[in-house]
């Protein structure tokens, strides 16, 4: 069988991609580069917005088209697949294997069937289960938890993934020494919600640290570099800002969606914090790390959201002095409570509310790149950039940055650049050298590269 994986969405479909891929794999599946090559094409969906959902319907579109002249297996997996409105979808499409984010597992007994297969049931064997780790990369992820326990009225996702499931600390260190042996440098761990961790349905699992435990636990292995998402300001405790500080290989970088800066807005969003408590755990942020690199999501236009209240969101921004944001137009999903209850804005509203705050993030992102201007960054250089006779990669705060290939640096690695220009998006750098102590040489650079000392020689 050739087979193809098309993953929209969050980070987690990524892992989630790259789980079922191995399994694949391990079926004796060979993975292929397009559709054209592949006899099974599987989509794994994203349902958290609608652009997402029309996205899977027009490939999913294509995909039948193919299937009426050529035999075809198609596949969809993920959030969407879990909801009855990804079903009609399938059941529309001709979809043959419809798995949701708790059956991934049954991806062989699918393709073994040999008939139309759906899997929907959240199986408890998928948290100790632990996928092999990715080949030659460098970055990977680490699901320390599934689902969500909260149920913010917009979003969709509890029902996609169903209640909150943290994996056991034995299988996440199990699975982290396992990328640690395969090369792996940064690890960024994976949750709904991890500053929940440990705490399913509102209660303390015996056996299981907190979040800030976890990383004090995970930064003991030996990995260099380690991020996590997504952070839900209730569950956020000053303890998580402690245990960064006190773990070097935990990044200062913090994503901590505030969705709207407006306490009204955050009340019918049922986000259970409001705007002060939002602000203090930035503070102890500050306090703790007063270097760190904060990101958050925003959503404009929640239905009832008066211009008072984007004003809100707007001067939460200023006092906050976010590096980065997402920013999303409220999508109304079937299935959620404000979908239900309450009345979409018009669309000129929201895209009007969009592009102002998007020219508040990018005022902010240029003042709060530009400070680390003429400063020396680690970076882990991925491999080559768009333009020709570069490399990319990424700081420990998230940061793209793009470099000038030099000797010594031909091979995907950590080195240690100095940032000589930065936009709102992007840092531009030159490599200042391998930190060959703390940061070895990647084994695929050539011998006599590695042997060369700092500064590396610009070509
Ligand atoms: N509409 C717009 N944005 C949404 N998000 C979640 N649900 C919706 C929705 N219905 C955003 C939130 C969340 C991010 C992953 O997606 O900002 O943090
Ligand atoms: Fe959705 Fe809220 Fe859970 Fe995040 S915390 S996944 S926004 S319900």
């Amino acid at each position: 069988m050739k087979a193809h994986i098309i993953t929209y969405g969050c980070q987690m479909n990524e892992y989630d991609s790259h789980l079922v891929q191995s399994q694949l794999v391990s079926l004796g599946a060979d993975m292929v580069d397009s559709i054209d090559e592949a006899d099974f094409v599987l989509l794994n969906t994203c349902a958290v917005r609608g652009k997402p959902v029309d996205k899977v319907r027009s490939v999913l579109g294509q995909l039948r088209k193919e299937k009426a002249v050529r035999p075809l297996v198609i596949g969809m997996m993920g959030c969407l697949a879990q909801l009855e409105e990804g079903q009609q979808i399938a059941r529309k499409f001709e979809v043959d294997v419809l798995l949701g984010p708790g059956s991934l597992l049954d991806i062989g007994a699918a393709l073994e069937s040999n008939q139309r297969f759906w899997g929907l049931h959240f199986k408890d064997e998928l948290h100790d289960h632990i996928p092999p780790p990715p080949v030659g990369k460098l970055q990977a992820h680490l699901t320390i938890m599934r689902g969500c326990d909260h149920h913010c009225t917009y979003c969709i996702v509890p029902t996609t993934r169903g209640p909150q499931v943290s994996r056991h600390p034995d299988q996440i260190l199990r699975e982290l020494e396992s990328l640690l042996g395969a090369g792996v440098r940064e690890v960024t761990l994976l949750g709904q919600n991890v500053n929940a961790y440990g705490f399913d349905a509102g209660a303390r699992l015996a056996g299981y640290p907190s979040f800030a435990d976890l990383l004090r636990l995970v930064g003991g292995s030996g990995i260099e570099r380690i991020k996590f998402t997504t952070s839900h300001p209730m569950n956020f405790t000053e303890d998580v800002a402690v245990a960064m500080a006190e773990t070097p290989a935990v990044c200062d970088f913090v994503h901590l969606p505030v969705q709207s800066g407006s306490d009204r807005v955050l009340r019918r969003m049922a986000r259970e914090y409001d705007r002060e408590k939002y602000l203090t755990h930035i503070g102890q942020i500050k306090t703790h790390l007063p270097d760190a690199v904060l990101a958050t999501d925003i959503i404009v236009g929640f239905p009832g959201e008066t211009e008072e209240d984007f004003q809100d969101t707007l001067s939460l921004y200023d006092e906050v002095g976010f590096d980065s944001a997402y920013m999303f137009i409220y999508s109304p999903r079937p299935g959620t409570p404000s979908y239900k209850h309450f009345q979409d804005l018009p669309r000129e509203v929201k895209t009007e509310r969009l592009q102002r705050l998007i020219v508040k993030q990018k005022e902010w992102s240029a003042r709060r790149n530009a400070r680390f201007q003429g400063s020396i960054q680690e970076v882990l250089l991925r491999g080559d950039a768009y333009s020709a006779g570069h490399l990319e990669g990424h700081t420990r705060g998230n940061h793209p940055i793009v470099v000038p290939r030099a000797i010594g640096a031909e091979g995907a690695g950590l080195y240690r650049a100095r940032v000589t220009a930065t936009t709102p998006h992007m840092f531009y750098g030159e490599l200042v050298g391998a930190d060959n102590q703390a940061l070895p040489l990647l084994p695929n650079l050539a011998p006599e590269a590695a042997a060369l000392s700092s500064p590396l020689m610009m070509v």
